[in-house]
C-alpha cells in the first residue's frame, strides 16, 4: 500500500499533536508546592544540597514553611513537614506511597541481585519476620550478647591503652554486635573479622552515590563484598549442618521459617541495623560526656539499681531505669534521620498542593524534632524533658511530632533492640569504664562535634572524630 502526500501530512500532524499533548506540563486541580531555589539556575539547588543538605532543608523550611519542592536534577523532591505531614506520609500504604520504589536506587548495590525480592513493589522492605523472629531473644539472649560485645570492645581498649577514633569504635562495636545477635555466636567467634570487613565494604561501596547510577569501581567492590559475605554465611550454614547444631539468632530464624532469599534478607537487616545504631551510640556517649550533671544522674540511678539487682542486666531490670531511656530518646530526637522517602504511585494532594504520580516525597524527622515550635530549647541535650511532663510526651507521640523510628506500615522493626542496646551501653560503659578525651583535662566536659549529614540521609556522622582512651574505673 502506498501513502499519498496528504496521508503523510496527516500522519506527521497526528504524531506532532500527540507529542505536544504528551510532553506538555500536566495541569493539576491543585497547584504544585512552592519551589526553593538557590544559587545558579538549573544546578544551584543540587550543588547546595550536595554541600549541606541539612542546611538547605532548614533554610527552605524557614522561608517556605511546611511544604516545598526541590529540583535536584535527576529528581524533584516534595518535602512535607509537621504533624499532618507525618500522619499523611507514614500511614500511606505501599501501593500509594512506595518505600520499595523510592529506595531502589539506594539499595541496588547493597542488596544486588536480591533487590527485587527483598524490596518488592507490594511490601517495600518485607520486615514482618524480623519483629516476630526477634521476640524470644529480648529476655536473656540479646542482653547477654550486648554485654559480651561491650566487654570485648571496651575491655580490649582499656587493656591496650590505645587511643582510638571514637565514632569508628562505636561503628565497629555495633557491627560486631549485629554479627553476634543476627548471625550467631559461632560466626562471631570464628569469622567476625572477615564478616565485619565485608559488611563495612558493602556499606561504604554500596552507598557510593556515583555507583548508584554508573558502573564505577565502587559498584564492583560492593558486589565483591556481597559475594564474600555470602560465602561466609554458606560456610557457617554448612558447618552447622555438619555438626547438627543450631544457634540462636536471626539466621537460624530464617532457616526455621524456610525463608526464600535468605542472604538478601540478612543483608537488609545488617544495613538497617548498623548506621543509625552506631550514630546513636556515638552521639549519646559524647553528649553524656559533655554534660557532667547528666552523668551524675546516670551514676546515681545505676547505684540504686546495683544495690537492688547486683550485676543483673536482663530486660526486667533494664526496664527500671527511666533516666537511661530518657537519655536515649533525647539523643534520637536531636540526631534523627535527615530524610525518609516514598515514591508517589498515584496523583495525590496534601494541604492543597498537588503531588503528581512519580514524585519523590520526603519527610525530615530531624527538622521537626529540632523545631522550637514543638520542643523548648531544642538544641539543648536535656533528657529531663521526657520525664517532667508526661502529658506533653504523649501529645508529641500521638501527634507524630516524635517519630525517630518512623510510624505505620514501615515503622522500624529494630526499635526494641536499639533501645535495649543503648540503655545497656550507658549502664555498662559508665558502670565500668572512664572515657578520656586525648589532650584534654580528664574532668573537662567534652566538646560536641558538628553533625555531618553529607554521607547519608540517615543519622549524621561527626564532622571530625574524637580521639579517645578508655580506662577501667
Ligand atoms: C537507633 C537506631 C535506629 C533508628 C533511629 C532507626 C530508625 C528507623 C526508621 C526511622 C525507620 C523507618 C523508615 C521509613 O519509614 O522509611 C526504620 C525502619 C527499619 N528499621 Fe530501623 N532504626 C534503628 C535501628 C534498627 C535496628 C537495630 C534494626 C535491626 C533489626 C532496624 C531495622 C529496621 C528495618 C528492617 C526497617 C524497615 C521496616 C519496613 O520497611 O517495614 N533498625 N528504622
Amino acid at each position: 500500500m502506498t501513502i499519498t502526500p496528504v496521508g503523510w501530512m496527516i500522519i506527521v500532524i497526528t504524531i506532532v499533536i500527540g507529542a505536544v499533548l504528551l510532553l506538555r506540563p500536566k495541569k493539576y486541580a491543585a497547584k504544585l508546592p512552592p519551589e526553593y531555589k538557590v544559587g545558579m539556575p538549573v544546578i544551584g539547588t543540587t550543588l547546595a544540597f550536595g554541600r549541606d543538605p541539612h542546611g538547605l532543608l532548614r533554610e527552605a523550611y524557614h522561608k517556605l514553611g511546611e511544604v516545598f519542592r526541590l529540583n535536584l536534577g535527576v529528581e524533584t523532591l516534595v518535602v512535607i513537614l509537621g504533624s499532618k505531614a507525618h500522619e499523611f506520609f507514614f500511614s500511606a500504604t505501599e501501593q500509594n506511597f512506595s518505600l520499595g520504589e523510592a529506595a531502589k536506587r539506594f539499595t541496588r548495590n547493597i542488596l544486588g541481585d536480591t533487590q527485587n525480592d527483598v524490596m518488592g513493589k507490594k511490601q517495600g522492605y518485607d520486615a514482618d519476620w524480623i519483629g516476630r523472629g526477634m521476640r524470644p531473644f529480648y529476655t536473656t539472649f540479646f542482653p547477654a550478647c550486648i554485654v559480651k560485645q561491650l566487654t570485648e570492645t571496651f575491655g580490649a581498649l582499656a587493656d591496650s591503652g590505645a587511643v582510638v577514633p571514637f565514632y569508628q569504635t562505636c561503628s565497629r562495636c555495633i557491627t560486631m554486635l549485629n554479627i553476634l545477635c543476627f548471625v550467631g555466636e559461632d560466626a562471631h567467634d570464628k569469622y567476625k573479622m572477615e564478616l565485619a570487613q565485608a559488611m563495612d565494604d558493602i556499606e561504604t561501596y554500596g552507598a557510593d552515590p556515583l555507583g548508584m547510577i554508573l558502573p564505577v569501581p565502587a559498584r564492583f567492590k560492593a558486589k565483591n563484598a556481597r559475594d564474600r559475605l555470602s560465602k561466609y554465611i554458606n560456610k557457617i550454614l554448612a558447618e552447622r549442618a555438619e555438626t547438627n547444631k543450631t544457634e540462636p539468632g536471626l539466621l537460624q530464624v530464617l532457616q526455621d521459617i524456610k525463608a526464600t532469599n535468605l542472604h538478601g534478607k540478612l543483608f537488609g537487616v545488617f544495613f538497617a541495623a548498623h548506621t543509625n545504631a552506631a550514630g546513636t551510640m556515638f552521639w549519646m556517649l559524647v553528649n553524656i560526656m559533655a554534660h557532667p550533671d547528666k552523668r551524675a544522674k546516670i551514676m546515681e540511678e545505676q547505684r540504686i539499681l546495683h544495690e537492688e539487682y547486683g550485676d543483673r542486666f536482663d530486660s526486667s531490670v533494664m526496664s527500671k531505669v527511666p533516666y537511661l531511656h530518657a537519655c536515649v530518646k533525647e539523643t534520637i530526637r536531636m540526631y534523627s534521620l535527615l530524610m525518609l522517602f516514598r515514591k508517589a504511585m498515584i496523583d495525590a494532594e496534601f494541604e492543597g498542593y498537588a503531588i503528581p504520580k512519580g514524585t519523590q516525597i520526603a519527610v525530615s524527622p530531624v527538622l521537626v524534632h529540632n523545631d522550637p515550635k514543638y520542643y523548648d530549647n531544642p538544641h539543648e541535650f536535656r533528657p529531663e524533658r521526657w520525664l517532667e511532663d508526661p502529658e506533653k510526651v504523649v501529645m508529641l507521640e500521638e501527634s507524630r511530632l516524635f517519630v525517630p523510628f518512623g510510624h505505620g506500615p514501615h515503622r522500624c522493626s529494630g526499635e526494641r533492640f536499639a533501645m535495649q542496646t543503648m540503655t545497656l551501653t550507658i549502664s555498662y560503659v559508665f558502670g565500668n569504664y572512664r572515657l578520656e578525651l586525648v589532650d584534654a583535662p580528664p574532668d573537662k566536659p567534652w566538646p560536641i562535634p558538628t553533625p555531618d549529614y553529607r554521607k547519608a540521609v540517615g543519622m549524621p556522622t561527626p564532622m571530625t572524630d574524637l580521639m579517645v582512651r578508655v580506662k577501667r574505673l
